[in-house]
């Protein structure tokens, strides 16, 4: 797959037949999660075509399942569909089919009504409802089956993020030959948060059916280990697995599951020489000619979800234009947003919020054919992501919590000029790589303003030698660094659970000071 690929644009996939006669012997190697990495979208005349699916999931293991071909297992992003086994790339992809009550319940339910908002620090209120919580049972055991199926004697299956918790102990239940990982993209909760969750037993013990449970940070890693020894290990009315836990490691009876931390990256060194081409530079300064050539280019680029903090840069730059220490003659600020969940309550309070601050903002601040804020609500294509990534002066990301934000990371590989800024949260999983960034905590509106006017207004020696930092640790901590670590420690039968839970990478250098 080729992650170039506009994200609108239709993907070429071979056929059925061709997946069929790959399948026959099983996959050694197969990746499963609640998505494809591309979505069958209906078009207003009937017919179907794929496209890139959306989030960071998709962008890092695409970039993965490149170097290690294999299947990957997930739903085709539409209900009501059965579609037969298809070739991408040489990467089988397995299409598991969900009810429309089934995306109702389980997706936009357990998944996005539940447990996105407990593991995002409970920023909207977690709602707990028996029906989704049957439904995701349901669709889990659906995603184990359809698994069990497709994976070879003895091979490695990677299962992914929130939405299948309960996968590896269903899936070993029936294939104990396999080799299981499980890796989570959001953050994992403080544990007196996830002590709300009716069925958190349920969910520490299926987790507890890999071999290797992967999180961004030390910290997620810890709170699981508190919570494996506390719940797993108590007897309960459901009965009780015998869980004694270690450093990095908890043993389940006679079985090791080992516990760490592996902070996802992205392909940087390929972005890097994306963002040099001449092509990119060009739409880049047409990008700028196009605003009216602003002195300052502010940008946000985000799923269009609450806990990216897209208000919270809105207010901060409101509050900046109103106190006249930014120019509206000379700023602008560029707001790309991804359609996102756009069924659950939650997404469309927050669409409707944030659309009336960028109309408050231009109302009070722009002039007839120059407004201050640009807002685009759907995809952009890969290139001219990178294009606006290019001519960004200021990144912003502000997220209340963020498990690691890879839109930052991205910015920061296609600034090889050492030109631009990045202002951001100290709540997302990358600001414990990027330390030299204009950090800022988004509770404090005050931080995030002077974040931003320090990022605008710093001396170019001081923004370059920020960059060139954080240029260094992106580009020598790949996606395939992320990828090979994870997977050679699941391959490994002993690993010193300590060492998987070593800070020394994860918090090279302290916050700068502003
Ligand atoms: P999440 O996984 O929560 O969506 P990340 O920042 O980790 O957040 O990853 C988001 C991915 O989606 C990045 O690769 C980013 O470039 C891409 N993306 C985000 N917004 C857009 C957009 N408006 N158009 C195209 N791609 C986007
Ligand atoms: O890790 C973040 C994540 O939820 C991924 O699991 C998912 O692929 C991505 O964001 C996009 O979300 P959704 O699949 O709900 O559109």
């Amino acid at each position: 797959m080729n992650p170039s690929d506009d994200s609108e644009h239709a993907r070429d996939t071979s056929t059925a037949d061709a997946a069929a006669e790959n399948t026959g012997a099983g996959s050694g190697f197969v990746v499963v999660a609640n998505r494809l990495p591309v979505d069958l979208e209906r078009l207003p005349d009937g017919s179907t075509r794929w496209k890139r699916s959306p989030g960071g999931l998709v962008t890092a293991l695409e970039s993965v399942l490149r170097n290690n071909k294999g299947a990957w297992v997930g739903w085709a992003g539409v209900p009501n569909v059965e579609v037969d086994p298809i070739i991408e790339d040489g990467l089988e992809l397995h299409p598991v089919p969900l009810t429309a009550d089934e995306v109702a319940d389980y997706y936009e339910g357990f998944s996005n009504g539940t447990l996105w908002p407990l593991y995002h620090d409970v920023i909207v209120r977690p709602v707990y409802d028996r029906r989704w919580w049957s439904a995701y049972v349901t669709v889990n055991r659906r995603f184990a089956e359809a698994t069990a199926k497709v994976a070879a004697e003895g091979a490695t299956v990677w299962v992914q993020d929130y939405q299948l918790q309960l996968v590896p102990k269903m899936l070993r239940m029936l294939r104990p030959d396999l080799t299981i990982g499980f890796f989570l993209h959001i953050p994992f909760p403080p544990v007196e948060l996830f002590m709300q969750m009716p069925w958190r037993t349920e969910i520490v013990e299926g987790l507890l059916g890999a071999d290797l449970i992967g999180f961004h940070l030390p910290g997620g890693a810890q709170n699981f280990l508190y919570l494996a020894r506390r719940l797993a290990g108590q007897p309960t009315s459901r009965g009780s697995v015998g869980v004694r836990s270690k450093l990095g490691v908890v043993q389940v009876g006679f079985r090791t599951v080992r516990v760490g931390a592996f902070p996802i990256s992205i392909a940087s060194a390929e972005l890097d020489e994306h963002s040099r081409r001449r092509s990119v530079r060009e739409r880049a300064a047409k990008i700028r000619a196009e605003l009216g050539n602003p002195k300052n280019i502010l940008l946000g680029v985000d799923r269009l979800d609450y806990t990216k903090g897209i208000d919270i840069r809105l207010n901060a730059l409101e509050e900046l234009l109103v106190e006249g220490r930014i120019d509206p003659a000379h700023t602008v600020m560029i707001q790309l947003a991804t359609p996102s969940r756009e069924r659950v309550e939650s997404y469309i309070q927050m669409r409707g919020d944030i659309e009336r601050q960028v109309g408050r903002i231009n109302g009070e601040f722009a002039r007839v054919g120059y407004p201050v804020v640009h807002y685009l609500h759907r995809p952009i294509p890969r290139d001219e992501l990178v294009a606006f990534f290019v001519a960004a002066d200021v990144m912003l990301v502000t997220p209340l919590r963020d498990g690691m934000n890879l839109v930052a990371k991205e910015y920061v590989a296609c600034h090889s000029g050492l030109n631009g800024a990045l202002v951001l949260s100290e709540f997302t999983g990358a600001a414990a790589e990027l330390r030299q960034a204009y950090l800022c905590n988004p509770h404090d509106l005050d931080d995030v303003k002077d974040a931003i006017v320090a990022a605008l207004e710093d001396e170019r020696d001081v923004k370059r030698r920020r960059m060139r930092s954080l240029r260094r640790q992106v580009l020598a901590h790949d996606v395939d660094r992320w990828a090979r670590a994870f997977l050679d420690a699941l391959a490994q039968d002993q690993v010193a659970g300590s060492a998987l839970l070593t800070d020394d990478d994860v918090y090279p250098e302290d916050r700068e000071p502003r």
